[in-house]
């Protein structure tokens, strides 16, 4: 039998991605979600109490040495032994050693095409070139922005009138089912 996948989810946001992890993928399929990690007051952390997840809330203070937070978190993370690192909406940047520390385990989701629009504004960046296609891509996390080997991208049509918020509710509803998808397909294959 294929050994229980542990995952653990970076989200400080809304998290519409994590409750889909949670609904699609959490307590079935061998994989569980251990840990969520948010950074800030968020509704990421409700969705996880609600879940009876366990979950971390650890605030990075600017003034805090940004080494130092990583590794406290990385300790943290460590105890639950887990086998992905998922990252969604999580807006801290990792130092070069966090991401070291789990070579081709950690996972993002990045509101673009990668390589296009790396970074924020994905979605007013697209509007303002006038592009006829967007989408998200998930992605391996490396030491650079953005900029890790692509693991999958789905597309959309960038419609007439658009609007920032349009284009951000459309490239969701497509995270949502794509996100869960593409971390089962890692997890057989881990
Ligand atoms: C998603 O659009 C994802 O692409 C980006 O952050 C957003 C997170 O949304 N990295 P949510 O918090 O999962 O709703």
């Amino acid at each position: 039998m294929n050994k229980l996948k542990k995952l653990v989810i970076f989200s400080s946001g809304f998290g519409s991605n994590l409750q889909s992890i949670i609904n699609k993928l959490h307590g079935h399929k061998g994989i569980v979600v251990k840990l969520v990690v948010s950074d800030k007051p968020s509704m990421s952390i409700k969705r996880a109490v609600k879940s009876g997840i366990s979950c971390l809330f650890f605030p990075f203070n600017k003034e805090q040495n940004k080494n130092e937070y990583d590794c406290i978190l990385s300790k943290l993370v460590n105890v639950f032994n887990p086998d992905l690192l998922i990252l969604s909406g999580f807006m801290h940047i990792f130092s070069h050693q966090f991401v070291a520390n789990y070579p081709n385990k950690i996972i993002n989701i990045h509101p673009s095409l990668l390589p296009k629009y790396k970074g924020l504004n994905t979605h007013r960046r697209v509007l303002e070139n006038g592009d006829k296609i967007h989408g998200t891509t998930v992605h391996f996390v490396n030491k650079k922005l953005d900029s890790g080997k692509i693991i999958a991208q789905k597309i959309i049509n960038v419609s007439d009138n658009e609007t920032v918020n349009s284009l951000e509710n459309k490239v969701k509803i497509i995270e949502n089912n794509f996100y869960p998808n593409v971390i089962k397909n890692l997890c057989n294959k881990i």
